[in-house]
């Protein structure tokens, strides 16, 4: 075992991109574990856009587990920290360091603890997913620190324990997250559909209306949905499954006027899930009005090319994101975008995002 007394620290940095669902998730059939009551899939965003950054460290010296998010320290008593740092530690290996003079044997780990300082480049908690890039790069890197030599599908079941949607980080490209049956939930972990370079003609320009933190967490809203909407029910039984196939068959296909049709409504639906929510949850009209004009704007342009250009999709949150078929399109989009919507400082609207697909093959 290291020698306590010694003051070394050994350092690991993660990064890992958001990921955008394009078939919602919204609702736990298991609140600790985390297992869904519907399959989803998603598109990983280009990291050089929307990314957590996270450096995790491990020395003789720290006297307790600590984390600091966006510069301010956080506590990690939730369960979810708590169970991916214990689900991560159990997997560890040896880890040595000839150089350093460091060599942590893997049942030794329990005695150390780690810091953990994390800084996401996009607004956190607005509804653009920063608890799954969040969440997902935790688990690498600490995987990574710790020697775990366990696949990115296992280490995407970790994940999801810590956000539901945090496990479809963990890969590039179309990321599908099964939702399995199993109670112990080892089968419910994300798998790549297909990688980063598939399908590359599309762009995403995601809309930054508010960097505000929503009023009601994603955990929370789903919590409600599922206790109080009938529509959330038939939602994940009678509809997601064959929307789930026919996304999975568009993807495969680079059929755009499927992807973009599937896409838009299943944001829909999922938004129509939190109006049928009692009481009601209102993520689209946090701010103003101006997703909805948004959400026209784009009907619109799709019905008068007679096949859609443009698909559009919002999370738990008021902030846009749309996915052009091509750069073409995108150049388009944008000048309409700052026409119609200008980022102006007397409005919410601060900005516009652009990106690919996730250059990256995999997290790290
Ligand atoms: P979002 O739509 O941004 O995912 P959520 O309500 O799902 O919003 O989750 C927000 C929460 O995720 C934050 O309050 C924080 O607890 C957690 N989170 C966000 N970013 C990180 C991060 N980089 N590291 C660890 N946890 C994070
Ligand atoms: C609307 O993964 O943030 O973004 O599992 O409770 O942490 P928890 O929720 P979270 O929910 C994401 C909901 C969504 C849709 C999606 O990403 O699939
Ligand atoms: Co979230």
């Amino acid at each position: 075992m290291a020698d306590k007394s010694q003051n070394w620290i050994l350092i690991v940095t993660a990064q890992t991109p958001t990921n955008i669902a394009v078939i919602k998730y919204w609702g736990k059939r298991d609140e600790t574990l985390i297992l869904p009551v519907n399959d989803s899939i998603s598109v990983t965003l280009d990291p050089n856009h929307l990314c957590t950054t996270t450096t995790v460290a491990v020395s003789p010296s720290f006297e307790k587990d600590r984390m600091w998010l966006n510069g301010k320290e956080i506590s990690l008593s939730g369960d979810r920290f708590q169970s991916c740092l214990r689900e991560i530690r159990s997997r560890a290996s040896d880890v040595e360091d000839e150089e350093k003079g460091i060599c942590i044997r893997k049942q030794d780990w329990d005695k150390f603890h780690v810091h953990i300082a994390s800084y996401n480049n996009f607004p956190t908690a607005a509804g653009l997913a920063s608890s799954a890039a969040g969440l997902a790069c935790l688990v690498f890197a600490l995987a990574k620190l710790m020697n775990v030599k366990e696949d990115l599908g296992q280490l995407s079941a970790i994940a999801r324990q810590g956000s539901g949607s945090a496990c479809r980080s963990l890969y590039g490209g179309f990321v599908k997250w099964v939702m399995g049956n199993d109670a112990s939930g080892s089968d419910s972990i994300a798998v790549q559909l297909a990688n980063e370079t598939h399908w590359d003609d599309l762009v995403i320009i995601i809309a930054v209306v508010s960097s505000r933190q929503k009023e009601t967490s994603s955990t929370t809203g789903m919590r409600e949905s599922v206790e109080t909407s009938p529509l959330l029910h038939h939602r994940a039984k009678e509809v997601v499954p064959k929307r789930i196939l026919q996304m999975q068959e568009a993807i495969q296909n680079r059929d755009f006027p499927s992807f973009a049709r599937l896409t838009c409504t299943d944001s829909n639906q999922f938004h129509a899930v939190c109006l049928d929510t009692r009481p009601p949850i209102f993520y689209m009209n946090d701010t103003s009005h101006r997703q909805v004009l948004i959400i026209n704007c784009i009907e619109k342009w799709n019905r008068s090319e007679g096949t859609p250009q443009v698909a559009y999709t919002f999370d738990a949150g008021p902030n846009a994101v749309l996915i052009a078929r091509n750069r073409n399109v995108a150049t388009l989009l944008l000048q309409r975008l700052l026409f119609y919507f200008p980022p102006h400082p007397d409005t919410e609207l601060n900005s516009y995002v652009i990106g690919d697909k996730s250059i990256l093959q995999d997290a790290g």
